[in-house]
């Protein structure tokens, strides 16, 4: 969602990345070790145990070499805390006890509210319209429910009350705010252009991201209307393989809680909370994906996923282990548990409290365990065919776990239970691998882990010169007239280079996050990123040198274009005295080049 009023100035935001320090800004997120000239730690962005996270001081720049994620402050804060653009330009900004210039402020409170204030408001106002005495149909069927009031405050459920309109007349109907109804999925848009309310007379729940941030709803119809549960739609902002229903409750309660119960709905969490169990989540309508995964390994290094009794639950829970084996790094842990058949989290703690919920727990299979138990369910290794159908099953999935000791302990146990031993059940693997995926198609694929570029040594000396400029502005200094101010030339990158140079200069801009942030989201930010990345293992001064070189080498090629250009046109047609003069000069110039 972009402002479509003033933005701020472009001067402010490079004087804020000259003056921040990366480092700082990282380091009180995520701990940072000194590691030669840069600063190193495990990626915030993806799974691992040795940090190929790297920040640059000089650069003010950050790169992951194991997940390719890159960066400046203002996109660390926006990719770490999720906020938005002019979030983290604000934030450096407070950090730096500097104020966006008052009349450039983006969002111009007098207009309208933006995203994320009408899904506040919307939650503020479902909550008061539970607590109005005319709606004590709904605070009954809250008793119903067993939901306490402390539990209603804690998740900040309300109503949503009946009408097509309440929230839209609640909200005032400025344009900008109900483009940001829209853009929130809090109202629908007929046909005929008029808006009405998405949610009308249901039981609300607000879905929070990690900082407290109202994103969408769930919205529980009374009794036994259809659907059950009415969610907001995914926008920008809401993604729903990403979050999860109670995080942010729940790590209010603990920031590092022992770890975390996923459960399927709404209804589970709550009563799990009101039952003293501060700690579960709820996917939201969804499976359980990587993301959710990963991040809830970042709070808790154990997970245990609460699925029902029946075969859905089965099924469901058989996709969560494919997810999360890949993530299974040593030193975390999973739990696969299921309620009795006819049970859900929430009945199963309603009738045997926390004590009772918790003794489940404490009975159930890891997920190793559990996928052992599956597959001698499914097969009978009584027999050859049997065994070597049991093998091909558990093979690729064991092979999912990333190398560690949980990978070494299971291949054992499979060793073991099919008689064979670890080197010919990895070598069938690498068999397998090799044969192609065509066994494991329905599964999803981990993620590629993007490997840095060798430095190629085929970089044209254009290529060189934007990539020595992006990693120091201050060589925009060293680029020649000539080269700055050639036009007509086809010389590939010289318009850049030019951009790039003028750019520099004339906003001052000191470091290689601040000069990136200039391309942000425009199409040459992959490359010039790449390009700032190249890592040369050689001291500035030397770096200069190249540079020189580098430029000497473009200023040849564009003398070659320009006398190129003067002899075809010398052979077509006529040159003037004035172009003879210059042909004369530009081969005299070629001469003393060579
Ligand atoms: N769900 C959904 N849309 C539906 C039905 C279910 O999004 N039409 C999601 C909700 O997140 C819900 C979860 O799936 O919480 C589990 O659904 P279900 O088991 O049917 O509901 P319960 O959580 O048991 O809800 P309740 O106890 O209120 O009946
Ligand atoms: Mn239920």
């Amino acid at each position: 969602m972009k402002a479509k009023s003033a933005r701020i100035p472009r001067a402010f935001i490079d004087d804020i990345l000259n003056r921040v320090d990366i480092v700082e800004v990282i380091d009180s997120r995520v701990q940072l070790k000194k590691k030669g000239a840069n600063y190193g730690a495990c990626c915030p962005f993806h799974n691992e145990n040795t940090p190929s996270f790297s920040v640059s001081q000089t650069k003010q720049f950050y790169y992951c070499f194991g997940c390719g994620v890159s960066g400046n402050a203002i996109s660390f804060l926006m990719e770490y805390d999720k906020m938005t653009f002019v979030e983290a330009v604000k934030a450096l900004a407070d950090k730096i006890g500097v104020q966006i210039p008052q009349e450039h402020m983006p969002e111009q409170r007098q207009v309208g509210l933006n995203v994320y204030e009408v899904l506040d408001k919307a939650k503020t106002f479902y909550t008061q319209q539970l607590a109005k005495p005319a709606h004590q149909m709904a605070r009954d069927y809250m008793t119903t429910r067993g939901i306490s009031d402390a539990c209603k405050e804690r998740y900040a459920i309300g109503y949503a009350p009946p009408g097509w309109d309440n929230l839209l007349k609640h909200t005032g109907d400025s344009p900008q705010t109900k483009k940001a109804l829209l853009e929130a999925g809090l109202v629908i848009r007929k046909d005929t252009g008029s808006m009405y309310d998405r949610f009308r007379d249901r039981l609300m729940f607000p879905i929070r991201d990690r900082r407290g941030r109202t994103l969408g709803f769930g919205g529980r119809v009374f009794g036994d209307g259809e659907p059950k549960y009415l969610n907001s739609p995914e926008t920008t902002a809401f993604q729903k393989g990403r979050e999860l229903y109670g995080l942010y409750e729940a790590l209010q309660a603990a920031r590092h809680p022992e770890l975390f119960y996923v459960v399927e709905g709404y209804m589970d969490v709550v009563a799990l909370a009101d039952a003293g169990i501060d700690n579960a989540v709820a996917t939201l309508g969804t499976a359980t994906s990587a993301e959710h995964i990963h991040s809830l390994f970042r709070y808790a290094s154990h997970i245990v996923f609460c699925f029902d009794g029946d075969r859905a639950g089965r099924e469901a829970a058989w996709r969560a282990l494919k997810v999360t084996l890949p993530l299974m790094n040593d030193g975390r842990e999973a739990t696969i548990m299921f309620m009795p058949e006819g049970d859900d989290p929430d009945t199963y703690v309603k009738q045997h409290s926390q004590a009772g919920f918790e003794a489940l727990r404490n009975e159930s299979p890891s997920l190793i365990e559990w996928l052992f138990e599956r597959l001698l369910d499914k097969i009978n290794t009584n027999s050859l065919e049997g065994v070597a159908k049991f093998i091909n099953q558990a093979l690729p999935l064991l092979g999912k776990l990333p190398a560690g000791v949980l990978a070494d302990l299971a291949f054992e146990r499979l060793a073991k239970l099919t008689r064979t031993n670890v080197a010919e059940l990895k070598s069938r693997l690498s068999h397998l691998r090799r044969i192609g995926e065509g066994a494991s198609q329905d599964e999803p694929k981990a993620p590629p882990v993007r490997r840095p570029k060798v430095a190629s040594t085929r970089r044209t000396p254009m290529q060189l010169l934007v990539s020595l400029i992006l990693q120091f502005p201050e060589f925009a200094a060293e680029l020649p007239n000539d080269i700055l101010y050639a036009s007509d030339s086809d010389v590939r990158g010289l318009a850049l280079l030019q951009t790039l140079v003028l750019m520099i200069r004339e906003q001052r801009l000191a470091n290689t996050g601040a000069v990136l942030e200039c391309w942000r989201d425009k199409p040459e930010a992959k490359m010039l990123t790449k390009l700032a990345l190249i890592d040369y293992n050689l001291d500035k001064d030397s770096l200069l040198n190249e540079f020189k070189g580098a430029v000497g080498k473009v200023e040849h090629e564009l003398l070659g274009e320009a006398i190129e250009r003067l002899m075809t046109k010398a052979a077509l047609e006529q040159l003037t005295d004035a172009e003879k003069v210059e042909l004369n000069q530009l081969l005299m110039q070629q001469q003393r080049l060579a």
